[in-house]
Parts: C-alpha cells; sequence; structure tokens
C-alpha cells in the first residue's frame, strides 16, 4: 500500500467507514455501533495476556482441569514426532496432545532437517519462550512458560535438500493439535472485545472460538434475543480444534453470536462476534482510467478519472498513485456512485482525481485501484507536463 496524503486518505477514510457502515446496514443490526472503533475484523489473538475485564461473564473460580495426554494416534507409516515428558523419556505423539498451561513443551522430530510451523500468533512473536534446534538425527521445539493462547496447531516438516535448495515436504509433514488447558482460561484469549465476521452465502464461516481445554463443553448463543443456538451438526457443527462452522449461511444467522465454555466450576464466555451478511460481488472491479490531457502545460489545471461499471449495492473503494505523492503534493479526490439506467441492476462508481495548477513534479505515471470485497485491480495511464505554459508555446503535435 501507498502512503497517500491531503484529501485523498480522508475520502479513502470516509469511504471504509462507509463501507463498514453499509454492511452493518445489510446485516440489519446497528447495535453496538459506538464500539466500532474497537472492531479488528479477522484478527488472529496476538497477545498471551489477557486484559482484565476484556470478557464479560468470566468467573474467577477455577476447577482444576487435569492435563491429559490422549492415547497415541495409530502411528502411520511414519510417525516423526516425539513429545519430551521427563528427562529421555519421551511419548510418540498422537492428532492431539494437552500440556498444561505455565509448563514447557518439548517436542523432538526425527529428521536431518526439519522446520516447524506454529499456530500464526507464535509466529508474529514468541516473546523469547520459543527455541528450536536442529541435530543430526532429529530437530527440536522447546516452548517455555507456556499459556493457553499456545493451543493451536504445530507442524514438523521434514526438509527435502538438493545441493543447496531446500524444500518442505508438505506430504511428510506431521501435524498435532496442542491444548495448554489453563485453569483460569476456558477460550484462548483475543485482543479484540469483539469480532466482526462476515457471512458469505455457501461459503462456510468459522466462528473461532478456541478452548484450551479438550474436555471442555462449548455452546453457542445469540445475544438478542438472548437464546441458546442449535448446534445439529449439520446446519452448524463444532471442532473442539476450530470452533463452530456455520456451513451455509443465510441472512437469518447474522447477529452478534458469543460461545460458552463450561469444564467443572467454570463457564466463561468468549468473545462476541458480530456475524454479518454481505452481498459479494461476482469479481474484482475493472477500473478505466482517463486524464483530461495526456500534455498539460505548468499552471493548467489537470483531472484524471478513473471509472468502474459493475454490480448495484457493492461498494468500491478507489485509491491512487501519483508522481508528486513522494514529494507530498497534495491532491484532492472526489468520488461518486451513480445507478445505470436500463433494468439490470448496475452502478457507475467514479473517483477523480485533482491536479491543481500544474507543476513538474506532476509529469509521470497515475495509477488508480479500484478495490470491492473480491478482489482489486489497477489501471494507468501518463501525463506530460511542458515546461512552458501552453498557452504561450507553440501548439505541438502531442496526441496520438
Ligand atoms: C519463564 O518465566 C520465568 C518466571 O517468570 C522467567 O524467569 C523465565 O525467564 C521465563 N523463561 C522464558 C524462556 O521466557
Amino acid at each position: 500500500m501507498v502512503a497517500e496524503t491531503g484529501s485523498g486518505s480522508k475520502w479513502r477514510l470516509v469511504l471504509s467507514m462507509s463501507l463498514l457502515f453499509m454492511l452493518i446496514l445489510q446485516s440489519g443490526h446497528c447495535q453496538k455501533e459506538e464500539e466500532e472503533a474497537k472492531t479488528v475484523v479477522g484478527r488472529k489473538p496476538k497477545t498471551t495476556k489477557t486484559k482484565p475485564g476484556q470478557r464479560p461473564g468470566k468467573s474467577s473460580r477455577s476447577g482444576t482441569p487435569k492435563p491429559r495426554v490422549k492415547a497415541p494416534a495409530p502411528p502411520a507409516a511414519h510417525t516423526y514426532l516425539t513429545q519430551v515428558v521427563n528427562k529421555g523419556k519421551f511419548q510418540k505423539v498422537g492428532d492431539t496432545l494437552s500440556v498444561r498451561a505455565g509448563d514447557t513443551l518439548e517436542l523432538r522430530c526425527k529428521g536431518s532437517s526439519v522446520q516447524w510451523g506454529l499456530p500464526p500468533y507464535l509466529e508474529e512473536d514468541d516473546e523469547g519462550r520459543l527455541r528450536t534446534a536442529q541435530h543430526e538425527r532429529y530437530g527440536t521445539l522447546t516452548l517455555a512458560n507456556s499459556t493457553g493462547a499456545d493451543t493451536g496447531e504445530y507442524t514438523c516438516f521434514p526438509m527435502y535438500c538438493e545441493d543447496t535448495e531446500c524444500r518442505k515436504e508438505y506430504d511428510k509433514a506431521v501435524k498435532v493439535f496442542i491444548f495448554f488447558p489453563d485453569p483460569q482460561e476456558l477460550f484462548v484469549p483475543s485482543e479484540d472485545y469483539y469480532e466482526i465476521i462476515q457471512l458469505r452465502t455457501n461459503w462456510p464461516t468459522v466462528l473461532p472460538c478456541q478452548v484450551t481445554s479438550p474436555g471442555a463443553r462449548v455452546t453457542l448463543h445469540r445475544e438478542f434475543p438472548p437464546a441458546e443456538v442449535a448446534v445439529d451438526g449439520t446446519e452448524i457443527s463444532f471442532n473442539v480444534k476450530r470452533g463452530f462452522t456455520i456451513h451455509r449461511p443465510k441472512p437469518h444467522h447474522a447477529g452478534g453470536l458469543y460461545c460458552v465454555a463450561s469444564l467443572g466450576n467454570l463457564r466463561q464466555s468468549s468473545t462476541k462476534y458480530m456475524l454479518i451478511y454481505v452481498n459479494y460481488p461476482m469479481a474484482p472491479p475493472t477500473p478505466v482510467i482517463q486524464a483530461s490531457s495526456s500534455s498539460v502545460g505548468q499552471g493548467e489545471n489537470l483531472q484524471v478519472v478513473c471509472t468502474v461499471l459493475g454490480e448495484q449495492d457493492v461498494l468500491i473503494d478507489f485509491s491512487w498513485e501519483y508522481p508528486g505523492q513522494q514529494m507530498g503534493r497534495p491532491l484532492y479526490t472526489q468520488d461518486s456512485v451513480r445507478p445505470v439506467g436500463g433494468g439490470a441492476a448496475r452502478q457507475q462508481s467514479q473517483s477523480v482525481l485533482l491536479v491543481d495548477e500544474v507543476r513538474d513534479v506532476d509529469q509521470g505515471t497515475y495509477t488508480c485501484t479500484a478495490q470491492n470485497l473480491e478482489g482489486s485491480k489497477s489501471a494507468s495511464t501518463t501525463v506530460k507536463v511542458l515546461t512552458t505554459p501552453r498557452s504561450k508555446a507553440k501548439p505541438k503535435p502531442q496526441k496520438p
């Protein structure tokens, strides 16, 4: 993304906000708009620390979940992964594993060159708790001071090397889903008070309320009107490694939902999920760009118009790249949407970039990028700046 200057960025902000607003309107649920500022769409849990008071319905009573090691799954052709349970004691790892939060996880993976795949937030920042090492016959992964947030999928990829080139052997990867039961936190902590999730027809939607204990009982609930949502395993199903999946979203699934986990005396609610039903476009937009003139004299005004013809009620977000950008040349954009006549539900979205009193630095390539929920496409045009004002210069045969 290129940084934007001037009121172009203001317009973009307004557009992004109106997109969010439209999404909420389409869902028919306008409650809790005041919390929008906190919302992050599709964000993964990032911190291991839980902020106090972040989640509703939390109880500080602790039923201590027993850390359990599930019986190892029947070994595949090659079982590479073992857990180091005690000094010199190894245990074959099955499909899932539980390690009490606070303990150190130590895995070994057979192979002279292996790489590890981690839950996304650990990939970003392990706070120095993670160490991997390669020995002659095996690789090790050690995760110290574990927390419930470390819950997720751990993968060992044997590497196939030829000369100096190595690549992961995906078909020989060994995966284990590791739970870190935390007596205080039944759910993997989330940074966000609530998450917005888009429901899209015929696309399975996941409510990722991930528990830290495989033994927790998890139910799904609707905020308004308050009710438990039936989980029949067909329309909606639950998987302890993923959360709830709505297999074929319909508009009636929209609204505020949350999960409740109970284990022993402990009962906790997850982050809230705002499910929003979205009209998806068929394809990314196809912008067409045109400058008012391909060559302008210094001091004249220039307009570059970017137009998208598309489906109705599908918002297009425009962004611009232009020659004077790095110098902080403030340009202005005017965006508009209007329906296109003639039966078919289509609309024309347009962004006009206005360059007042053109200078040398404005010569070059202008690129407009149009984005909708399906993707983005760009279009470019070049503009030449004539050194002497055109009014005084001899007319040049310039245009093709
Ligand atoms: C684990 O926690 C202890 C106590 O808070 C700390 O002293 C130690 O440095 C931590 N270890 C790692 C690897 O972060």
